[in-house]
Protein backbone atom coordinates (compact mmCIF):
# COMPACT_ATOMS: atom_id res chain seq x y z
CA UNK A 1 0.00 0.00 0.00
CA UNK A 2 0.92 3.45 -1.38
CA UNK A 3 -0.06 6.21 0.89
CA UNK A 4 0.47 10.31 0.66
CA UNK A 5 0.28 11.77 4.37
CA UNK A 6 0.14 15.70 4.73
CA UNK A 7 0.29 17.14 8.21
CA UNK A 8 -0.19 21.20 8.61
CA UNK A 9 -1.63 21.10 12.18
CA UNK A 10 0.71 23.99 13.52
CA UNK A 11 3.39 25.50 12.14
CA UNK A 12 5.34 22.87 10.34
CA UNK A 13 3.90 22.16 6.96
CA UNK A 14 4.81 18.60 5.93
CA UNK A 15 4.30 15.52 3.54
CA UNK A 16 5.46 12.28 3.21
CA UNK A 17 5.06 8.83 1.34
CA UNK A 18 4.87 5.50 3.37
CA UNK A 19 4.60 2.51 1.65
CA UNK A 20 4.41 -0.96 3.93
CA UNK A 21 5.90 0.69 6.69
CA UNK A 22 8.57 2.48 5.34
CA UNK A 23 9.08 5.62 4.68
CA UNK A 24 10.07 6.57 1.44
CA UNK A 25 10.02 10.22 1.87
CA UNK A 26 9.51 12.92 4.34
CA UNK A 27 10.01 16.46 3.89
CA UNK A 28 9.26 19.07 6.28
CA UNK A 29 8.98 22.66 5.79
CA UNK A 30 9.10 24.55 9.17
CA UNK A 31 7.62 28.47 9.80
CA UNK A 32 9.69 29.26 13.01
CA UNK A 33 11.42 31.65 11.56
CA UNK A 34 8.39 33.83 9.95
CA UNK A 35 6.21 32.96 13.77
CA UNK A 36 9.34 34.42 15.94
CA UNK A 37 9.11 38.04 15.46
CA UNK A 38 5.72 37.96 16.95
CA UNK A 39 6.88 35.28 20.28
CA UNK A 40 4.09 32.47 19.61
CA UNK A 41 2.75 31.25 16.19
CA UNK A 42 -0.28 33.27 14.60
CA UNK A 43 -3.01 31.31 12.99
CA UNK A 44 -3.77 33.56 9.96
CA UNK A 45 0.20 33.71 9.17
CA UNK A 46 0.90 30.17 9.61
CA UNK A 47 -2.71 29.22 7.57
CA UNK A 48 -1.24 31.44 4.88
CA UNK A 49 2.23 30.04 4.55
CA UNK A 50 0.93 26.31 4.76
CA UNK A 51 -1.34 27.63 1.28
CA UNK A 52 1.78 28.82 -0.36
CA UNK A 53 4.00 25.69 0.79
CA UNK A 54 1.65 23.07 0.87
CA UNK A 55 2.02 22.23 -3.19
CA UNK A 56 6.09 22.38 -3.46
CA UNK A 57 6.41 20.16 0.18
CA UNK A 58 3.99 17.53 -1.33
CA UNK A 59 5.60 17.82 -4.76
CA UNK A 60 9.20 17.38 -3.15
CA UNK A 61 7.90 14.18 -0.95
CA UNK A 62 6.34 12.56 -4.35
CA UNK A 63 9.15 13.18 -6.44
CA UNK A 64 12.37 12.31 -3.16
CA UNK A 65 10.11 8.85 -3.08
CA UNK A 66 9.73 8.01 -6.50
CA UNK A 67 6.24 8.11 -6.68
CA UNK A 68 3.63 9.40 -9.69
CA UNK A 69 0.20 10.55 -8.08
CA UNK A 70 -1.32 7.77 -9.98
CA UNK A 71 0.66 4.93 -7.91
CA UNK A 72 -1.24 6.38 -4.50
CA UNK A 73 -2.84 3.67 -2.72
CA UNK A 74 -4.44 5.98 0.00
CA UNK A 75 -4.32 9.62 0.96
CA UNK A 76 -4.42 10.69 4.65
CA UNK A 77 -3.90 14.09 6.52
CA UNK A 78 -4.18 15.69 10.39
CA UNK A 79 -7.70 15.88 11.22
CA UNK A 80 -7.23 17.45 14.20
CA UNK A 81 -5.84 19.00 17.26
CA UNK A 82 -4.71 22.06 15.80
CA UNK A 83 -4.97 25.14 15.06
CA UNK A 84 -8.12 25.71 12.92
CA UNK A 85 -6.96 27.68 9.89
CA UNK A 86 -3.57 25.36 9.20
CA UNK A 87 -5.66 22.00 9.87
CA UNK A 88 -8.39 22.91 6.75
CA UNK A 89 -5.42 23.49 3.93
CA UNK A 90 -3.47 19.79 4.58
CA UNK A 91 -7.11 18.46 5.49
CA UNK A 92 -8.79 19.96 2.53
CA UNK A 93 -6.09 19.36 -0.04
CA UNK A 94 -5.52 15.75 1.31
CA UNK A 95 -9.19 15.27 0.80
CA UNK A 96 -9.22 16.80 -3.06
CA UNK A 97 -6.59 14.36 -4.10
CA UNK A 98 -8.71 11.54 -2.48
CA UNK A 99 -11.97 12.83 -4.40
CA UNK A 100 -9.77 13.10 -7.74
CA UNK A 101 -7.91 10.04 -7.77
CA UNK A 102 -11.25 7.94 -6.33
CA UNK A 103 -8.82 6.50 -3.69
CA UNK A 104 -9.31 6.30 0.49
CA UNK A 105 -8.97 9.06 2.48
CA UNK A 106 -7.80 8.81 6.22
CA UNK A 107 -8.27 11.95 8.94
CA UNK A 108 -5.77 10.97 11.93
CA UNK A 109 -5.56 11.84 15.56
CA UNK A 110 -2.36 13.81 15.97
CA UNK A 111 -1.56 12.89 18.74
CA UNK A 112 -2.76 9.51 18.17
CA UNK A 113 0.17 9.54 15.83
CA UNK A 114 2.64 10.89 17.94
CA UNK A 115 2.53 7.50 19.98
CA UNK A 116 4.10 5.59 16.94
CA UNK A 117 6.56 7.91 15.84
CA UNK A 118 9.39 6.67 18.39
CA UNK A 119 8.54 3.27 16.38
CA UNK A 120 10.37 4.54 13.43
CA UNK A 121 13.72 4.45 12.78
CA UNK A 122 15.46 6.36 9.95
CA UNK A 123 17.74 4.21 7.30
CA UNK A 124 20.74 4.80 8.52
CA UNK A 125 20.37 3.38 12.08
CA UNK A 126 18.51 0.52 10.74
CA UNK A 127 20.80 -0.39 7.55
CA UNK A 128 24.19 0.79 9.34
CA UNK A 129 27.04 0.74 6.79
CA UNK A 130 25.08 -1.70 4.20
CA UNK A 131 23.83 1.00 1.43
CA UNK A 132 23.19 -1.87 -0.98
CA UNK A 133 19.30 -1.36 0.68
CA UNK A 134 18.86 1.63 -0.71
CA UNK A 135 17.65 0.72 -3.84
CA UNK A 136 13.99 0.41 -3.36
CA UNK A 137 11.13 -2.52 -4.25
CA UNK A 138 9.32 -2.05 -7.48
CA UNK A 139 12.11 -0.53 -9.47
CA UNK A 140 11.07 2.67 -7.25
CA UNK A 141 13.62 5.46 -6.05
CA UNK A 142 13.39 5.73 -2.53
CA UNK A 143 14.70 8.03 -0.28
CA UNK A 144 15.52 5.52 2.65
CA UNK A 145 14.21 7.47 5.06
CA UNK A 146 13.32 5.36 7.89
CA UNK A 147 10.90 2.64 8.54
CA UNK A 148 8.42 1.50 11.26
CA UNK A 149 9.41 -1.54 13.04
CA UNK A 150 6.43 -2.68 14.71
CA UNK A 151 7.61 -6.46 15.35
CA UNK A 152 9.14 -5.63 18.58
CA UNK A 153 6.32 -3.33 19.65
CA UNK A 154 5.23 -3.94 23.33
CA UNK A 155 2.45 -2.41 25.49
CA UNK A 156 3.80 0.92 26.87
CA UNK A 157 4.14 4.38 28.73
CA UNK A 158 3.91 6.75 25.80
CA UNK A 159 4.94 10.06 27.00
CA UNK A 160 3.77 12.88 24.39
CA UNK A 161 5.59 16.65 25.37
CA UNK A 162 5.07 19.47 22.96
CA UNK A 163 4.50 23.30 23.15
CA UNK A 164 0.78 22.74 22.86
CA UNK A 165 0.49 19.51 24.85
CA UNK A 166 1.86 16.92 27.66
CA UNK A 167 0.00 13.60 27.74
CA UNK A 168 0.79 10.37 29.35
CA UNK A 169 -1.06 7.24 27.22
CA UNK A 170 -1.16 3.90 28.15
CA UNK A 171 -0.82 1.76 24.48
CA UNK A 172 -1.65 -1.38 25.47
CA UNK A 173 -1.58 -2.55 22.47
CA UNK A 174 -1.22 -1.71 18.45
CA UNK A 175 -3.94 1.12 17.88
CA UNK A 176 -5.45 0.63 21.22
CA UNK A 177 -4.45 3.43 24.03
CA UNK A 178 -5.94 4.99 26.95
CA UNK A 179 -4.88 8.91 28.29
CA UNK A 180 -3.76 8.37 31.39
CA UNK A 181 -3.28 12.01 32.33
CA UNK A 182 -2.54 15.44 30.49
CA UNK A 183 -1.41 19.02 31.45
CA UNK A 184 -4.27 20.90 33.45
CA UNK A 185 -3.24 24.41 32.52
CA UNK A 186 0.25 25.05 30.06
CA UNK A 187 2.20 22.43 27.99
CA UNK A 188 5.91 21.81 29.07
CA UNK A 189 7.10 23.59 25.80
CA UNK A 190 4.79 26.67 26.59
CA UNK A 191 6.46 26.51 30.03
CA UNK A 192 9.82 26.48 28.29
CA UNK A 193 8.91 29.39 25.65
CA UNK A 194 6.97 31.36 28.20
CA UNK A 195 10.08 31.07 31.04
CA UNK A 196 13.01 32.04 28.46
CA UNK A 197 10.61 34.82 27.35
CA UNK A 198 11.01 36.37 30.48
CA UNK A 199 14.64 35.98 30.69
CA UNK A 200 14.74 37.45 26.94
CA UNK A 201 15.71 34.51 25.14
CA UNK A 202 14.07 34.74 21.48
CA UNK A 203 11.30 32.40 20.37
CA UNK A 204 10.98 29.13 20.79
CA UNK A 205 13.48 29.38 23.99
CA UNK A 206 13.06 25.20 24.62
CA UNK A 207 15.80 24.49 22.32
CA UNK A 208 18.02 27.96 23.91
CA UNK A 209 17.45 26.72 27.36
CA UNK A 210 18.59 23.21 26.57
CA UNK A 211 22.09 24.66 25.11
CA UNK A 212 22.38 27.32 27.61
CA UNK A 213 21.67 24.59 30.55
CA UNK A 214 24.85 22.19 29.16
CA UNK A 215 26.79 24.27 31.10
CA UNK A 216 24.55 25.82 33.85
CA UNK A 217 24.00 24.47 37.27
CA UNK A 218 21.13 22.91 37.48
CA UNK A 219 20.70 22.97 41.32
CA UNK A 220 21.67 26.57 41.23
CA UNK A 221 17.97 27.85 41.98
CA UNK A 222 15.12 25.69 43.36
CA UNK A 223 12.16 25.85 41.62
CA UNK A 224 8.68 24.25 42.24
CA UNK A 225 7.69 20.63 40.88
CA UNK A 226 4.27 20.82 40.76
CA UNK A 227 2.22 17.70 41.16
CA UNK A 228 4.96 15.59 41.63
CA UNK A 229 3.89 13.82 44.37
CA UNK A 230 0.00 14.08 42.87
CA UNK A 231 -1.28 10.87 43.22
CA UNK A 232 -2.94 11.52 39.63
CA UNK A 233 -0.95 11.31 35.96
CA UNK A 234 -1.79 14.68 35.41
CA UNK A 235 0.97 17.73 35.05
CA UNK A 236 0.81 21.83 35.44
CA UNK A 237 3.30 24.05 34.77
CA UNK A 238 1.66 27.44 34.75
CA UNK A 239 3.19 27.87 38.58
CA UNK A 240 6.63 27.23 37.72
CA UNK A 241 6.48 30.01 34.85
CA UNK A 242 5.06 32.34 37.30
CA UNK A 243 7.35 31.40 40.00
CA UNK A 244 10.34 31.76 37.70
CA UNK A 245 8.25 35.63 36.59
CA UNK A 246 8.52 36.68 40.09
CA UNK A 247 11.76 34.94 41.08
CA UNK A 248 13.42 37.12 37.93
CA UNK A 249 11.69 40.34 39.76
CA UNK A 250 13.04 39.54 42.73
CA UNK A 251 16.66 39.38 41.52
CA UNK A 252 16.34 40.82 38.00
CA UNK A 253 20.44 41.85 38.30
CA UNK A 254 20.74 37.65 37.55
CA UNK A 255 19.78 38.61 33.61
CA UNK A 256 23.25 40.76 33.48
CA UNK A 257 25.20 37.75 34.21
CA UNK A 258 25.98 35.07 31.60
CA UNK A 259 26.33 32.35 34.14
CA UNK A 260 23.36 32.99 36.16
CA UNK A 261 21.39 32.82 32.94
CA UNK A 262 23.21 29.56 32.13
CA UNK A 263 22.31 28.83 36.12
CA UNK A 264 18.36 29.77 35.20
CA UNK A 265 17.99 28.04 32.27
CA UNK A 266 19.24 24.69 34.09
CA UNK A 267 17.53 25.44 37.30
CA UNK A 268 14.17 25.58 35.02
CA UNK A 269 14.88 22.66 33.01
CA UNK A 270 15.86 20.49 35.57
CA UNK A 271 12.33 21.23 37.48
CA UNK A 272 10.13 20.47 34.37
CA UNK A 273 12.42 17.55 33.22
CA UNK A 274 12.09 15.84 37.07
CA UNK A 275 8.22 16.29 37.13
CA UNK A 276 8.38 14.54 33.23
CA UNK A 277 9.93 11.76 34.41
CA UNK A 278 9.13 11.15 37.73
CA UNK A 279 5.51 10.51 36.25
CA UNK A 280 5.94 8.73 33.41
CA UNK A 281 8.26 6.31 35.19
CA UNK A 282 5.56 5.90 38.15
CA UNK A 283 3.06 5.64 35.31
CA UNK A 284 5.08 2.56 33.57
CA UNK A 285 5.61 0.98 36.86
CA UNK A 286 2.04 1.20 38.11
CA UNK A 287 0.16 0.10 34.87
CA UNK A 288 2.77 -3.17 34.51
CA UNK A 289 4.32 -2.02 31.25
CA UNK A 290 7.64 -2.86 30.51
CA UNK A 291 8.58 0.24 28.10
CA UNK A 292 8.55 3.57 27.53
CA UNK A 293 8.25 6.01 24.89
CA UNK A 294 8.77 9.63 24.23
CA UNK A 295 7.78 11.94 21.27
CA UNK A 296 6.76 15.73 20.76
CA UNK A 297 8.99 18.89 20.56
CA UNK A 298 10.41 18.73 23.92
CA UNK A 299 11.62 15.13 23.40
CA UNK A 300 14.81 16.89 21.52
CA UNK A 301 15.50 18.09 24.84
CA UNK A 302 19.34 16.70 25.80
CA UNK A 303 18.45 16.47 29.47
CA UNK A 304 14.96 14.93 29.35
CA UNK A 305 16.77 12.24 26.76
CA UNK A 306 19.45 11.36 29.02
CA UNK A 307 17.03 11.39 32.64
CA UNK A 308 14.92 9.17 30.89
CA UNK A 309 17.17 6.63 29.62
CA UNK A 310 19.01 6.49 32.95
CA UNK A 311 15.82 5.60 34.83
CA UNK A 312 14.63 3.46 32.32
CA UNK A 313 17.81 1.86 32.46
CA UNK A 314 18.43 1.85 36.36
CA UNK A 315 15.00 0.05 36.54
CA UNK A 316 14.53 -2.19 33.95
CA UNK A 317 12.80 -0.65 31.06
CA UNK A 318 13.13 -0.83 27.36
CA UNK A 319 12.76 3.30 25.83
CA UNK A 320 12.15 4.04 22.71
CA UNK A 321 12.73 7.99 22.28
CA UNK A 322 11.59 9.61 18.57
CA UNK A 323 14.82 10.38 16.80
CA UNK A 324 15.01 14.41 17.57
CA UNK A 325 13.96 14.78 12.94
CA UNK A 326 10.83 12.73 13.99
CA UNK A 327 10.03 14.59 17.36
CA UNK A 328 8.41 17.74 16.02
CA UNK A 329 5.18 17.63 14.24
CA UNK A 330 6.05 15.56 10.80
CA UNK A 331 3.95 13.82 8.13
CA UNK A 332 5.94 10.21 8.41
CA UNK A 333 3.93 9.40 11.55
CA UNK A 334 0.71 10.68 10.01
CA UNK A 335 1.19 8.23 7.40
CA UNK A 336 2.48 5.34 9.42
CA UNK A 337 -0.76 5.32 11.64
CA UNK A 338 -2.87 5.36 8.75
CA UNK A 339 -0.87 2.81 7.00
CA UNK A 340 -1.39 0.48 10.23
CA UNK A 341 -5.25 1.55 10.59
CA UNK A 342 -6.42 0.63 6.43
CA UNK A 343 -4.23 -2.60 6.77
CA UNK A 344 -6.03 -3.38 10.21
CA UNK A 345 -9.77 -2.74 8.42
CA UNK A 346 -10.55 0.63 10.06
CA UNK A 347 -12.99 2.32 7.70
CA UNK A 348 -11.65 5.19 5.44
CA UNK A 349 -12.90 8.74 6.46
CA UNK A 350 -15.98 9.95 4.52
CA UNK A 351 -14.69 12.75 1.93
CA UNK A 352 -17.58 14.94 3.40
CA UNK A 353 -15.93 14.95 6.79
CA UNK A 354 -14.61 18.11 8.47
CA UNK A 355 -11.34 18.98 10.63
CA UNK A 356 -11.95 18.60 14.20
CA UNK A 357 -9.75 21.29 15.79
CA UNK A 358 -10.73 20.27 19.51
CA UNK A 359 -10.49 16.61 19.39
CA UNK A 360 -9.08 15.22 22.60
CA UNK A 361 -7.58 12.46 22.80
CA UNK A 362 -9.33 9.55 24.86
O1 LIG B 1 6.08 19.32 18.67
P1 LIG B 1 6.41 20.75 18.41
O2 LIG B 1 7.27 21.08 17.23
O3 LIG B 1 5.15 21.62 18.16
C1 LIG B 1 4.00 21.64 18.88
O4 LIG B 1 3.97 22.38 19.88
O5 LIG B 1 3.05 20.93 18.48
O6 LIG B 1 7.06 21.31 19.74
C2 LIG B 1 7.56 22.61 19.83
C3 LIG B 1 7.97 22.82 21.27
C4 LIG B 1 8.34 24.26 21.59
O7 LIG B 1 7.72 24.63 22.79
C5 LIG B 1 9.85 24.19 21.73
O8 LIG B 1 10.38 25.15 22.61
C6 LIG B 1 10.04 22.80 22.28
O9 LIG B 1 9.12 22.01 21.58
N1 LIG B 1 11.40 22.30 22.08
C7 LIG B 1 12.28 22.10 23.07
C8 LIG B 1 13.48 21.66 22.48
N2 LIG B 1 13.29 21.60 21.13
C9 LIG B 1 12.01 21.99 20.91
N3 LIG B 1 12.14 22.24 24.40
C10 LIG B 1 13.21 21.96 25.16
N4 LIG B 1 14.39 21.55 24.67
C11 LIG B 1 14.58 21.38 23.34
N5 LIG B 1 15.74 20.97 22.86
ZN1 LIG C 1 2.76 17.41 17.64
Amino acid sequence: MTILAIETSCDETSAAVVRNGEVLSSVISSQIKLHAEYGGVVPELAAREHLRNLMPVTQAALHEAGVQIEQLDAVAATQGPGLPTALLVGFKAAQAVAFARHKPFLGIHHHEAHLYSPWIRSAEHRLGSDATDQTGRDGARRSGFGSADFSHFQPNISLIVSGGHTLLVLVASELKHRVLGSTMDDAAGECFDKTGKLMGLPYPAGPEIDRLAESGNPKAFDFPRPLLNDPSDDFSFSGLKTSVRYFLRDHPDLLNNAQSVRDLCASIQAAIVEVLVAKTMRAARRNGVRCVTASGGVTCNRALRRELARRCKKEGFELRLAETNLCTDNAAMIGILAERKLSAGIQPTLLDQEITPGWVLA
